[in-house]
C-alpha cells in the first residue's frame, strides 16, 4: 500500500471510493466533486493498493470571517472492504505529520471516540455551524479562545442542496 497525493486521473476512483464508503449518501462525493471542480486548495492523500484507491482524507480551509484559521479534515474514507485494519488510522497519522497540515489548528465533526486516538480533543471555540451544541466538533492545535462561527468551503453548503439548486442561490442556515 502506499500513499499518495490526489492527482486528475485518480479522482474518479476518489468519487467511486466515496459512494461506496458512504452508500446511504452522496453529499461527501458530491463535496470533493466541487472541490476539485472549483479548483479549491485542499489538501488530500490517497491510499493505493493494487491501483485501486482504498482509501482518502482531505482538508480544504477554515475561515474567521474573511480570514484562514485553519483546516476542516473531511471527508475520511477507507473503502469497505479494507475498513477496520489500520489503513485510515495510518492515513490519517501520515497526514497529520505533512508540514501543511502540522502546522495548523484542525477542525473534524466526527466520532469523538475515533478521532481522540489521534490527538483531537473537543472543541469549544470556534463554533460549528452544522453543530450547534459541539458535542462532535473536535479540534488539535487549536489556541482559540475568540468566539465566533467557523466558516467552511462553499461546498459544503452546495453539496447539501437537491441537484436542481446546486451552483445557484446558497440557502441560508
Ligand atoms: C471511519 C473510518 C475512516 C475508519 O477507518 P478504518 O481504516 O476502518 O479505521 P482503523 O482500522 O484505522 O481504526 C479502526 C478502529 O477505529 C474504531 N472506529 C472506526 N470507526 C469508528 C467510529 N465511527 N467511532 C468510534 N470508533 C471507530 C474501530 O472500532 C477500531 O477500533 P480498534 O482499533 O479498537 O479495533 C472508516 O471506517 C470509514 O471509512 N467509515 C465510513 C465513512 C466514515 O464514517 N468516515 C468518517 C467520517 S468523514
Amino acid at each position: 500500500m502506499k500513499i499518495q497525493k490526489v492527482t486528475p486521473e485518480n479522482r474518479p476512483k476518489v468519487y467511486a471510493l466515496l459512494q461506496r464508503a458512504f452508500p446511504n449518501s452522496n453529499y461527501e462525493t458530491l463535496l470533493v466533486q466541487k472541490f476539485h471542480e472549483n479548483n479549491r486548495p485542499i489538501h488530500e492523500w490517497v491510499c493505493i493498493h493494487t491501483n485501486k484507491v482504498i482509501a482518502y482524507i482531505a482538508f480544504s480551509n477554515a475561515y474567521n470571517g474573511k480570514q484562514l484559521c485553519g483546516l476542516h479534515l473531511a471527508p475520511m474514507a477507507v473503502a469497505p472492504d479494507f475498513q477496520k485494519q489500520g489503513i485510515g488510522s495510518e492515513l490519517l497519522r501520515f497526514a497529520l505529520r505533512q508540514e501543511a497540515i502540522k502546522s495548523q489548528p484542525l477542525f473534524v465533526l466526527g466520532e469523538p471516540a475515533y478521532y481522540a486516538r489521534f490527538g483531537f480533543e473537543p472543541c469549544s471555540q470556534p463554533i460549528c455551524p452544522f453543530d450547534q451544541g459541539n458535542t462532535h466538533f473536535l479540534s488539535m492545535h487549536n489556541s482559540s479562545n475568540a468566539s465566533f462561527e467557523v466558516g467552511y468551503e462553499a461546498g459544503f453548503k452546495s453539496a447539501a442542496l437537491p441537484p436542481g439548486k446546486q451552483g445557484k442561490k446558497r440557502r441560508p442556515r
